[in-house]
């Protein structure tokens, strides 16, 4: 316990020199707009939430409209976060958490944490040094990066900046020569996995991003929106298809349905990544929470399963890691600390995060990650299925 005390002083010294320098962005770029919906609060960044208030006082109103939203109406963005509030945790007491210890195994590594970033594009849009401040931040927290296809910097110049494993979220070409050029890249610099979005055959309905962003949407029928090398209809097959050219592990990124869980495995997946995008494709799909019970109960101890979407506060990951996930990951969180602060503030969210989780373990009863399991969480208000 002394050590979880002394890392938040520590982290909360660090987060009040953050928040000095949060206010101007890096680029001197003036602020453009104030953002109603995240409420003020006083002081220097300790929370997820701090760091978004101040993040949206960083970027231009098209970047922080790209990041933040979500598709349709939203609904499936709140979700991602109501349902892990709605969640009630049990607590046990006396239980010795002297030692607390949060390191995991992912693909016969050890990791000091369960924390990995999402695949998000276009760093650049919150930091000058884009995906390489992203990179040495993930480092330095001890994180597990995935880039994205969109990266505006190049996966070599990431690479070099990693201290910890990269994942490269390939996104699968029309054209097979790019993907395999994309496959050839990643297993050259080094990338431990390759991770396959399967959840964007078509961009979603982003209407906020539509109106600042990018892509002002024509009132035409699927049919005739224009074609694009990236997004189209990849099947099954596909994906095989990759298994094929790459001895990396391949992670499908997108399964909310048991069912194609299953599939997946058959089709090669060496992990199953339980995500609604965050909430940025079909709006009213489930919760990832909701979601990550079934895909877990189907392929439990077959293959790890991660999950992501909403994952705001320690007591998030310690319920997904309660619910059977092997690991969580965080995507606009990271990209809000990379706008406050370059890598410090990537560094930042993941610190906040784990030090969270540690004191949720510590209160909860629960001194290592195998010791977590469904009866921390009180299957009355989930439910879920008994512990
Ligand atoms: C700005 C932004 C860009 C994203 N770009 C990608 C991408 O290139 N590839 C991908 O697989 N997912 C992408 N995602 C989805 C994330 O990987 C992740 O699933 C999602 O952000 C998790 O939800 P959270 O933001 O609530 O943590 C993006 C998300 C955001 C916010």
């Amino acid at each position: 316990m002394a050590d979880v005390t002394r890392r938040r002083a520590l982290l909360l010294t660090a987060a009040a020199t953050e928040a000095a320098a949060s206010i101007v962005r890096a680029d001197g770029l003036p602020q453009e707009h104030e953002h109603p919906e995240v409420p003020k609060a006083a002081g220097p960044p300790v929370s997820l939430r701090d760091f978004e208030r101040l993040a949206s006082g960083t970027m231009t109103r098209a970047a922080w409209e790209f990041i933040n939203s979500g598709a349709g109406d939203e609904r499936t963005v709140r979700w991602n976060e109501e349902a892990y509030q709605q969640l009630r945790l049990r607590q046990r007491v006396l239980e010795d958490v002297s030692h607390l210890d949060t390191r995991i195994k992912l693909f016969g590594r050890e990791r000091p944490h369960p924390i990995l970033l999402s695949p998000t594009s276009n760093h650049q849009l919150a930091h000058p040094e884009g995906e390489v401040a992203t990179a040495r931040g993930a480092g330095q927290a001890g994180a597990t990066m995935i880039v994205s296809t969109f990266a505006d910097k190049p996966l070599e110049d990431i690479a070099r900046a990693a201290s910890q494993p990269l994942w490269h979220a390939t996104y699968l070409m029309k054209d097979r020569g790019r993907t395999r050029d994309w496959l050839r890249r990643a297993e050259e610099s080094g990338c431990e996995a390759i991770c396959i979005p399967i959840d964007s055959p078509v961009v979603g309905a982003r209407d906020r991003e539509h109106r600042t962003y990018r892509f002002p949407r024509e009132p035409v029928s699927f049919l005739e929106y224009p074609a694009d090398y990236w997004r189209y209809p990849t099947t099954w097959k596909d994906i095989e298809w990759v298994h094929a050219q790459t001895k990396l592990p391949m992670v499908l990124k997108g399964i909310l349905d048991p069912d194609d869980a299953e599939r997946g495995i058959r089709a090669g997946a060496a992990a199953v990544f339980v995500s609604n995008h965050g909430g940025r494709n079909l709006d009213t799909l489930p919760a990832t929470i909701e979601a990550l019970p079934a895909v877990v109960d189907r392929v439990a101890g077959l293959v790890p399963v991660l999950v992501d979407g909403g994952i705001r506060r320690g007591t998030d990951v310690l319920k997904a890691l309660a619910v059977g996930a092997t690991a969580v990951a965080i995507g606009r969180p990271y990209l809000y600390g990379l706008a406050v602060r370059g890598a410090d503030g990537v560094r930042g969210v993941v610190n906040v995060l784990r030090n969270e989780l540690e004191m949720a373990m510590a209160l909860t009863g629960k001194p290592t990650i195998a010791s977590i399991d469904r009866s921390l969480i009180l299957p009355a208000a989930a439910g879920l299925p008994k512990g």
